[in-house]
């Protein structure tokens, strides 16, 4: 059987169902039959009384004249037929059917009805048998009358068939009201599933137990302590990266200074002194890499609730971080360009902030060719406040899109990087409820626009 919870409740409501209907059917049935025998025993019984009735000595000797009454109370559009058998004891037919099966052990003044068959035909039949007295002679007079079963089988049908009708309307109205219940009482289970299904990997908040039933409850706050203890090994590993980046800071400091000392002191050595400063590139960007995983688990670990419940304005953090990057830009020959238009203000924290608008523009100086633009837009639209991160660089390829979010993604790799910007970025703005998308100009212009929108609290 199916596994479908829905299907096995209907079967369980169904089956009893139909066996209910069968019983009750059944006895229906019997009912009308019961009721049907005695209708036509009647009319058979007053039709052989009738005939006995009609049964009279005349000059010794016994006749009978069969009144047409006797026949007529069998008329029915069914056509039935109907036999009779008048016969004496001493075995002389006075009228009638000479083959009538009839029976002997009839006795006086009890009808006695049969099940017959005459001709082939089953019919039913009653024996009736009247005492004959003249002149001290006494005779029993045998009466039978039978008729074929047409008009009693439509009886039963008649009597029956609305009552099966009814039952079975009463079922199919039952199982589809039980199919409209079933898929209104099933609404909430499946909401719990697509909440679950819809949910993002790291969305760790407890599905909402009210205005459940009570018997999905104990399911849910199963699922709810499976994703609390989810919450706990995830913050765990947070906590681990962001200790081990911490941690490897000051050896990485340390190390740089060390190299700084012994570049200073091999001026004689041309090729040591070649080593020394690839070494310190590659500590650089070690140290770059080291900073950015620790960025992206204090991004991570931001919660808006928790988030200093400062107001900031994002256009003077837009304008420190374009003055920070100036530099870069002008020897990648950029120009770096910015629209703001007055001050923007929104709840968040002003460091991670400031590593979100960082890291776009980083991208868009270092993604673009020498000559190109660069234009940071901050814009108030209430409710909501928007960064813009616009450049006319050659875009991201199409099939990079959708990862380029991805920790550890990079679509381009002459460049250096470590891939972690835009998951950084990303992680910023939804500690901050706000939303990050990534576009593309049209055709002729190039480039990326990257957008961040937040609410609006000035
Ligand atoms: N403005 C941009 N123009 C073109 N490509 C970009 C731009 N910004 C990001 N990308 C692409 O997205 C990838 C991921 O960016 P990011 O996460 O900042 O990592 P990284 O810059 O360290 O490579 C980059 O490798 C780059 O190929
Ligand atoms: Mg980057």
């Amino acid at each position: 059987m199916t596994n479908s919870l829905r299907v096995r409740l209907l079967w369980w409501l169904l089956v009893p169902l139909a066996i209910y209907v069968f019983v009750t059917g059944k006895a229906a049935y019997d009912n009308a039959r019961h009721t049907a025998d005695l209708v036509q025993e009647n009319t058979l019984l007053a039709s052989a009384r009738m005939i006995a009735g009609e049964v009279e000595w005349s000059d010794g000797r016994l006749l009978v004249d069969i009144p047409p009454a006797a026949l007529e109370v069998f008329a029915s559009p069914e056509g039935d037929q109907v036999f009779y058998n008048v016969s004496v004891d001493d075995g002389r037919l006075l009228a009638g059917v000479p083959d009538f099966p009839t029976r002997a052990a009839a006795h006086r003044d009890t009808p006695d009805y049969y099940d017959a068959d005459l001709d082939g035909k089953p019919i039913r039949a009653v024996g009736f048998v009247r005492q004959m007295y003249d002149n001290g002679a006494i005779r029993r007079v045998l009466v039978s009358v039978g008729k074929t079963q047409a008009s009693r089988d439509a009886m039963v049908r008649e009597l029956w068939r609305p009552q099966l009708v009814r039952q079975i309307e009463m079922v199919l109205l039952a199982v589809a009201l039980a199919c409209i219940g079933l898929t209104f009482e099933l609404r909430p289970l499946l909401k719990v599933k697509k909440e679950v299904m819809d949910r993002d990997p790291m969305q760790l908040e407890p599905l909402r137990v009210e205005r459940m039933h009570t018997e999905l409850r104990p399911i849910v706050e199963a699922i709810n302590q499976c994703i609390a203890r989810l919450g706990l090994q995830v913050a765990a590993q947070r906590r681990f990266i962001a200790d081990a980046a911490h941690q490897l800071r000051t050896p990485l400091t340390l190390l740089e200074t060390q190299l700084q000392f012994a570049r200073q002191h091999c001026e004689m050595e041309p090729s040591l002194n070649e080593t020394l400063a690839a070494m310190q590139r590659s500590n650089r960007s070690m140290v770059g890499l080291t900073n950015k995983l620790l960025l992206l688990a204090q991004a991570e670990a931001a919660d808006y609730t928790q988030l200093a419940r400062r107001k900031v304005d994002l256009a003077v953090i837009a304008q420190d971080v374009i003055e920070d990057l100036a530099m870069f830009a002008q020897k990648r020959e950029i120009d770096l360009g910015a629209e703001l238009d007055g001050a923007a203000w929104i709840i968040g924290h002003e460091g991670l902030l400031t590593a979100l608008v960082y890291n776009l523009v980083e991208n868009a100086i270092r993604y673009t060719q020498a000559g190109g633009h660069v234009t940071v837009a901050v814009t108030r639209d209430a409710p909501r406040v928007t960064l813009s991160v616009i450049d006319d660089g050659p875009g991201i390829p199409a099939e990079a899109r959708s990862r380029v979010f991805e920790p550890f993604y990079r679509a381009s790799a002459d460049t250096e990087g470590t891939g972690l910007g835009l998951a950084i970025a990303k992680e910023i703005v939804q500690a901050h409820r706000g939303e990050i998308v990534l576009a593309h100009r049209a055709h002729p212009d190039r480039g990326v626009i990257v957008t961040a929108v937040f609410t609006d609290v000035s």
